[in-house]
């Protein structure tokens, strides 16, 4: 059988393909504060400007590609069973060939019902506030905004629980309830691939300080000779 692969992946897997974390020089939010566009009162303010955040990251990400990370996370999936919880809302594990991938904080390529939580689409386009569900509501981004209820964090926390190995990639470790899951793994083996990582307290984790496509290289060579089936 092969052995469970837990991947907790952050803002920084997906920098080097050209995608800006959130925290750091160039953040994300640069401009913006983050309670005017990622959370339900800053929807409630200005609808146009959250709209126009999320439809300008949604016309980025569609011009930039997956990078070596995503590809030899994907590639994974022939030795290992993996999982990916990606704290990313961008779909470049999925364009990298990566087939189990829970989004913790929604989706930048899909739109949901702002009654009926559960009636989410497809969305590639821009958003405005005319765009309406099948009942005639209005549609937002499906983004888990500051505030918000985590609905996927129950089954996040039930994959991590049976790991036989996780990855830490590319997060700063700052955002909850998703800094919290890696608490819930009882895998001997924890590594934290990130240039500048987080310190965590009362876990033992194995430190690879590099970029995400380095430290990914460096890792699948460690990973091989983890395999059961070799
Ligand atoms: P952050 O921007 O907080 O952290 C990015 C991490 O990536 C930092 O630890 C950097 O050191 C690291 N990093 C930078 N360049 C890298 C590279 N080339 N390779 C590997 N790592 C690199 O992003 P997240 O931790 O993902 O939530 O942020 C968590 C959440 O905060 C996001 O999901 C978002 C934001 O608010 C929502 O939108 C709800």
């Amino acid at each position: 059988m092969k052995k469970k692969l837990v991947i907790l992946s952050g803002a920084g897997v997906s920098a080097e393909s050209g995608v800006q974390t959130f925290r750091g020089g160039n953040g994300l939010w640069d401009g913006h504060k983050v309670e005017d566009v990622a959370s339900p009162r800053g929807w409630n303010m200005n609808q146009q400007l959250v709209l126009d955040f999320y439809n300008k990251r949604r016309a980025e990400l569609l011009t930039v590609e997956p990078n070596d990370a995503h590809k030899i996370i994907a590639e994974l999936e022939k030795d290992f069973d993996v999982h990916i919880i990606t704290q990313n809302v961008d779909d470049l594990h999925e364009r990298a060939g990566s087939t189990n991938v829970l989004h913790l904080h929604g989706e930048l390529l899909k739109a949901r019902s702002t009654v009926k939580e559960d009636y989410v689409i497809d969305w590639f386009g821009d958003m405005t506030e005319d765009d309406i569900d099948d009942e005639g509501d209005q549609l937002r981004p499906h983004i888990v905004w500051f505030g918000e209820d985590v609905p996927l964090m129950n089954a996040a926390t039930r994959t991590i629980k049976t790991a036989d190995i996780v990855i830490i990639i590319g997060t700063s470790m700052q955002v909850y309830p998703a800094a919290n899951l890696v608490f819930h793994t009882h895998a001997p083996d924890i590594y934290y691939v990130d240039p500048d990582p987080a310190k965590v307290d009362d876990i033992e984790l194995n430190y690879i300080k590099a970029s995400a496509t380095k430290g990914m290289k460096q890792l699948k060579k460690l990973l091989m000779k983890k395999r059961v089936n070799d």
